[in-house]
Formats: C-alpha cells, sequence, structure tokens
C-alpha cells in the first residue's frame, strides 16, 4: 500500500473488529510550539486502556507510552534534537507511527537501553515514582505490595527497595514464575496464595482493589499508610469502620497518575530512565509483539496470565 506523505499508521479504535482496533491511515500530527514530533519505536498497553478499548467511540486513538527517536524537535527550540533517543508519556495516541509530545514530557534515554524496555517507564513507572513519594520516606519501612506480579506492581517493588524499605509481596499464585522474578528485584518475603501477617505492615500498596483492600486493612499496622492505585478486581471493597479495629488511624491515600505534575514528567522520566541506565531499575516485560499482532497481546492480558509490561513495537510495514 503507497501512503501520501500527509498520512502515517495508527491504531484505531474500531468496535466493528475483534479486536477492537485496526491499523488506519490517519493525519500526521501537527506538533504545536513546544512540541516534538516523535517516531514512535515502542509503546505498551496499560491496562486502562484495555478497558478504555471497550467503551471509547470509535475513531479513538489510544496509547500513552512512547519510546522513539526525535523525528522533528520542537519549534520554540526547547527539548532535544532530531535524532535523540527519547521516551515520553502522550495524552493519547501514541500507538502510531508518529506522535506530537510536549517537551517537558519527554526524557533522553541511553542508547544502551531498548526501546522496548524504555517504553515501560511512562505510565506504570511515574505512578510507581510518584505514589511512593507521595507516602513519604520508606528507609527500613515494612511495605507489602499487593499485585506485585504485575506491570504496575513490578516497578512499585523495585523502587520501594530502592529507597530502603524491607519490601513483602502477595501474589495469588506463582504460576507465572513471577515469585523468582520478584525475589531477584528486592523481594524479602514473598506471600503465595496466603493471607499476610495482620497488622504487620507499616506501608501496604494495593495494585488491585475490592477484596485486596480488604486485605490491605487487616495487613496494616496502626497509625500505618495503605496506597490505593488499583481497580483490577471488578468487584468493590466491602469496608466499614470497624475494620479499622487493630489498625486504628492507618489512612487510606489514592493517587491517580493524571493528576500528578506536569512540568516534572520529564524530570521523573529522566530519574527513570537513569535508574534503569545503571543497572538499577529493571523493566519486566511479560509480552513485546508487533502492533500488528496487537490482539494476540490484548488476549493474553484478558486473561490475566502475565507478569509484568506488555509491550508494543510499531514497526513501518
Ligand atoms: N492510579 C494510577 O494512576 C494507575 C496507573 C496505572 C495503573 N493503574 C491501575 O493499577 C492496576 C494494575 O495495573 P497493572 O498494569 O499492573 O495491571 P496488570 O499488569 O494486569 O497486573 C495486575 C496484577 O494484579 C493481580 N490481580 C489481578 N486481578 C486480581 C484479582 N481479582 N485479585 C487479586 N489480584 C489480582 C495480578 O497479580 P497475581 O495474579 O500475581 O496476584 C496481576 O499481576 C490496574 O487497575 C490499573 O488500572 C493505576
Amino acid at each position: 500500500m503507497r501512503r501520501k506523505e500527509t498520512t502515517m499508521l495508527a491504531l484505531v479504535r474500531d468496535g466493528r473488529n475483534d479486536p477492537p482496533v485496526t491499523l488506519q491511515e490517519v493525519p500526521e500530527p501537527q506538533p504545536k510550539e513546544g512540541e516534538a514530533l516523535v517516531q514512535v519505536r515502542a509503546s505498551t498497553v496499560n491496562r486502562g486502556e484495555l478497558a478504555l478499548l471497550a467503551s471509547r467511540a470509535d475513531g479513538w486513538r489510544p496509547g500513552q507510552d512512547v519510546a522513539g527517536v526525535v523525528a522533528t524537535p520542537a519549534a520554540d527550540g526547547n527539548g532535544p534534537p532530531a535524532g535523540t533517543r527519547v521516551i515520553g508519556l502522550a495524552e493519547a495516541a501514541a500507538w502510531s507511527q508518529r506522535v506530537a509530545v510536549p517537551v517537558e514530557r519527554l526524557a533522553v534515554i541511553d542508547d544502551a537501553v531498548p526501546f522496548e524496555s524504555a517504553a515501560t517507564l511512562g505510565l506504570a513507572g511515574l505512578t510507581a515514582l510518584r505514589s511512593l513519594r507521595e507516602i513519604g520516606p520508606l528507609l527500613g519501612r515494612s511495605v507489602l505490595v499487593l499485585g506485585a506480579s504485575g506491570g504496575l506492581g513490578h516497578f512499585v517493588v523495585q523502587l520501594a527497595a530502592l529507597a530502603g524499605a524491607n519490601v513483602s509481596t502477595l501474589v495469588r499464585t506463582d504460576a507465572t514464575g513471577a515469585g523468582s522474578r520478584l525475589a531477584d528485584l528486592g523481594v524479602r518475603q514473598l506471600i503465595a496464595g496466603e493471607e499476610p501477617e495482620t497488622a504487620a505492615f507499616e506501608v501496604v500498596v494495593d495494585v488491585v482493589g475490592g477484596a485486596s483492600l480488604e486485605r490491605a486493612i487487616r495487613a496494616v499496622r496502626p497509625g500505618g499508610t495503605i496506597m490505593l492505585l488499583g481497580a483490577t478486581d471488578p468487584q468493590p471493597a466491602r469496608i466499614t469502620l470497624l475494620d479499622f479495629i487493630g489498625h486504628e488511624g492507618a489512612r487510606i491515600l489514592t493517587f491517580f497518575s493524571y493528576a500528578g505534575d506536569d512540568a516534572a514528567i520529564g524530570p521523573d522520566l529522566d530519574t527513570l530512565a537513569q535508574l534503569v541506565a545503571q543497572g538499577r531499575l529493571h523493566p519486566t516485560i511479560s509480552i513485546a509483539v508487533d502492533w500488528k499482532d496487537v490482539g494476540r497481546l490484548l488476549d493474553a492480558m484478558r486473561e490475566g496470565k502475565l507478569a509484568g509490561k506488555t509491550v508494543l513495537t510499531v514497526t513501518s510495514p
């Protein structure tokens, strides 16, 4: 198929299709001042995007995580020059050959870091980094991570360990082999399929929600902190004040990635990219597929048998 120069390929929501997304010709992005045009090499599918694919109107263009090369620098002269390898966090439409990204939402990546790994750092890496900061200092504190084997959980575990926490994790089963991987990533105690010790943890990070949030309350110490990050369990938690007896004064914090400081996205991405380049942070990729095989990746995510981030590599046909 010969394409006009004013169009490119992108994955577009198409509810008539299964999976509900197809490669289509779309107009080339028109970057605003302060936006760089990035040639996308890899992106990821976040669990939130999986849910949105079911509910958004046809024509919606998913994708927030970007790893690629600056094709055209920002017109205002800010940001990295053409040819620089970067990661970024777009508002949407990153499952495309090219995407316009504000330069304050970009960071440069080391030549040694593969695009597939770098792409995982955006939404999941930033959420882990920023939500842990909200909790406060973690040096020497006991932290339990619920849902640790997922794409977000892997980053929470590693960044908490890097911050000096004594990290425990709970996975429902160890069928995916997540346990040994988590041990390599700094987890001191792995709980597989059992109830964690009652009131034993100063901090509980819950990446699942529902019954897992009820478990988080049972596990948190009096005066401790629960950071609620996920809503993967479709059943809401049943909680009353009485559930906090034995856990008095515990507080539940929430974090939403879109509510953070926009201007600090680039520096925070840079922090994550440097940790990866230094070999101190290890993105865990459960599956990486060419974007033409996106249906295979979405099916695997729905089956829920993956441990780590799911990556789309963007190739030219
Ligand atoms: N707050 C934010 O800003 C933000 C940002 C990004 C993502 N999120 C949310 O965070 C959640 C996790 O995202 P993710 O990318 O890590 O997803 P994921 O890769 O699918 O991982 C979720 C993990 O949770 C566990 N899990 C799934 N369903 C469960 C259930 N019903 N009961 C107990 N455990 C269950 C699974 O681990 P095991 O089977 O090993 O136990 C799975 O590995 C999602 O709800 C997502 O929308 C929130």
